[in-house]
């Protein structure tokens, strides 16, 4: 089942001089389940295209189906509703809130959710778990390291039992076993049946992916699984 769908996906920052085409013209379909990898060289559009499939930000032309639903042609309101059931997103620089702790950092898609606070507490506490950052609850983001941070950025995606998950270069900050845990704990979450796209620069990451989409200049070059 096509869970989503990307027709002719143009991206066009700036005008005039200043003017850079980040993406043109991109189809691409991914089936619910999916687990996609994206790679290309910097530049070339990777995450632009991840913002976009995330409804982060809006393309310049072309038409983007999500669930069935034409976000294209969506109000920001109703856009921003169908985000938050949806879509989680893991960002290449975390974006965190440095004045919250740890723990609320991953409570926050949580909080506009309607069930008991014990089992948010439990559901964050199990992820906090999970990716080994549970010492760190009371902690501020700007205490971590860099891939401690990665660790709160990726538990507070899957908190939300959104049904995709986008992820720019969500190993990026970590060594090579944490990283390999990652693969492994997301490797998990899609057997569940959760839908996810990540960008990497890094093969050995691709490879625990279903397949992989290469862009180039703003297109899609090549798809091999
Ligand atoms: N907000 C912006 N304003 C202007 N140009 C932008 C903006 N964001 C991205 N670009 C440009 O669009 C192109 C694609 O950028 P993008 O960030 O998608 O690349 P990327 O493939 O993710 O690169 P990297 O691997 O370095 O993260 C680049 O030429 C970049 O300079
Ligand atoms: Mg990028």
């Amino acid at each position: 089942m096509k869970i989503l769908e990307l027709k002719n996906i143009t991206k066009i920052y700036g005008k005039g001089d200043s003017e850079t085409k980040a993406l043109a013209g991109v189809d691409l379909t991914i089936e619910k389940g999916d687990f996609c990898a994206i790679m290309g060289p910097s530049g070339s559009g990777k995450s632009t295209l991840l913002n976009i499939l995330g409804c982060m930000d809006t393309p310049t032309s072309g038409e983007y189906i999500l669930k069935g639903q034409d976000v294209s042609k969506m109000k920001n309101k109703q856009l921003s509703k169908l985000r938050n059931q949806v879509i989680s997103f893991v960002f290449q620089y975390f974006a965190l809130m440095d004045e919250y702790t740890v723990f609320d950092n991953i409570m926050l898609p949580l909080n506009c959710q309607k069930y008991p606070y014990k089992e948010k507490k439990d559901r964050v506490k199990y992820y906090m778990k999970r990716l080994g950052i549970e010492k760190y609850a009371k902690k501020k983001p700007t205490q971590l390291s860099g891939g401690q941070q990665q660790r709160v950025a990726i538990a507070r995606a899957l908190v939300s039992n959104a049904d995709i998950i986008l992820a720019d270069e969500p190993t990026g900050a970590l060594d090579s076993t944490t990283g390999e845990e990652l693969m492994e704990l997301l490797q998990e979450i899609n057997e569940s049946g959760k839908t996810l796209i990540l960008v990497t620069h890094n093969e050995k990451v691709a490879e625990k992916c279903n397949y992989v989409i290469y862009i180039e200049d703003g297109k899609i070059v090549d798809k091999l699984s």
